[in-house]
């Protein structure tokens, strides 16, 4: 899809000028693609892989050492046994911190065109890396230290030299993590065997036509890489949790937004263009509907628990909301209709990505001798 540049931000401070560079490249919101054909569904296309690269990139995944203190790596939240999210309908985060929002799958990820479920990074997947790496309430690093610790260790010293990185960087960290995470996709769903069954075939009719679920989810990874407003209801713990909402506020005074004492809602993609009449409040990034089986409870906010009730939402209209898509409307759906959905809905899941392939199975060895006057020692 061509990307459109967004409309400029009219702000003059700092974080205006952050929020312009993080916005750069990013889809522009409200911004609609052509309704899909049938034609555009389809298998998602496996990426080109530098093997030695994501090979180091599968490790430093799987390495708790990334994190401040040493205790969570990437996987701690993005599970493979889970479908690379982590069954929580908020994740988990650093010590001192609470997440807000619903850890999502890495499968296929590679293939968005923007990242987090408020589209707030439209770069590239070196900058998701880079933000995961060192947002407080994440892995709370120091790029700096984190380069020191890799440095330290004789294994990644010889994959950097393998991998044709030279030493370890942060730089190159932030480059072969996102070239292990073009290793996701998806693959083996009866959908793109060809496998469905009857029930599952006459749900994807529905989800072209009455169900209307095509309009906003098309193409391979079944979305249009645009933010909605489909009015999925607050998760309360965000604003209850005392940990929780302290995370949210300091996320939203890092964003700069107004008024950021007092929200008690997820402003969702208006953290990337902040419209005066606020209507750009509450929409959020159309997610990838493939290995759903494994990544339950669903949305932004893990609201949804079953793929059953997310159908039930749907057939509501959606949610309550000034600003809902017009398109969320009462379907009027029969219970057999609703089931056929649901069928389809599963059948757009495949293989679990848990063999080594994908997963680092070696124990990480910590018992290296530490290089002595580290800190003169050319990186
Ligand atoms: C403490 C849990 C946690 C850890 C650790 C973590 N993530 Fe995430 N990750 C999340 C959550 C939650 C989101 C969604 C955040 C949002 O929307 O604001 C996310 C989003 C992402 C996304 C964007 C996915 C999408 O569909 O837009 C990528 C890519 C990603 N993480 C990669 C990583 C990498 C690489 C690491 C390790 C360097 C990592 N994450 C560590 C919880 C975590
Ligand atoms: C107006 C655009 C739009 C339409 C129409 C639409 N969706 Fe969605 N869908 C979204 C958005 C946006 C989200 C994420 C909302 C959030 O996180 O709060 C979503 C989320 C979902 C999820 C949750 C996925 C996850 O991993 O959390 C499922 C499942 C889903 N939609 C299925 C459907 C089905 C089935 C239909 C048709 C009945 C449909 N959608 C119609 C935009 C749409």
């Amino acid at each position: 899809m061509k990307r459109k540049a967004l409309p400029r931000i009219t702000r003059t401070s700092a974080l205006g000028s952050m929020l312009l560079t993080l916005a750069v490249g990013a889809v522009a919101i409200g911004s609609i693609g052509a309704p899909a054909l049938a034609a555009d569904f389809g298998p998602v296309k496996a990426a080109q892989v530098d093997a030695k690269k994501a090979a180091l990139g599968k490790r430093l995944f799987f390495d708790a050492r990334l994190s401040g203190d040493a205790a969570i790596s990437c996987s701690t939240c993005h599970n493979p046994a889970k479908g690379f999210a982590d069954g929580l309908a908020l994740a988990k985060a650093y010590p001192g911190s609470e997440g807000f929002r619903n850890t999502p799958t890495l499968i296929n990820a590679a293939q968005k065109a923007a990242w987090f479920h408020d589209g707030r990074i439209g770069t590239n997947l070196n900058d998701v890396t880079r933000e995961s790496i060192t947002e407080t309430y994440t892995m709370n690093m120091d790029m700096r230290m984190m380069q020191e610790r890799v440095k330290q260790d004789p294994i990644y010293v010889q994959m950097f030299k393998e991998a044709g990185y030279g030493e370890p960087s942060n730089g190159s960290v932030r480059k072969a993590i996102p070239e292990y995470l073009k290793t996701l996709t998806s693959r083996g769903s009866p959908f793109d065997a060809g496998k469905m069954s009857a029930a599952a075939q006459r749900g994807f009719d529905l989800f072209k036509g009455k169900a209307g679920c095509a309009q906003c989810h098309s193409g391979p990874r079944f979305t249009d890489d645009q933010p909605h407003n489909t009015a999925v209801p607050e998760n309360p713990e965000i604003w209850s949790n005392p940990l929780r909402h302290v995370t949210y506020v300091s996320f939203a005074k890092f964003m700069g937004l107004e008024n950021y004492m007092n929200h008690r809602r997820d402003v969702g993609a208006n953290i990337r263009l902040q419209k005066a009449d606020g209507s750009n409040v509450g929409k959020f990034m159309t997610p990838s509907l493939r290995e759903l089986k494994q990544t339950a409870p669903y949305m932004h906010n893990g609201m949804i628990k079953t793929l059953a009730d997310v159908v039930a939402f749907y057939n509501r209209g959606g949610g309550n909301d000034a600003n809902k898509d017009a398109r969320m409307k009462p379907l009027g759906l029969s219970s057999e209709e609703r089931a056929n959905l649901v069928a389809f809905l599963e059948a757009l899941s495949g293989d679990a990505l848990t063999g080594p392939e994908h997963v680092w199975k070696d124990k990480i060895n910590v018992n290296y001798v530490a290089i002595e006057d580290w800190l003169n020692k050319k990186n």
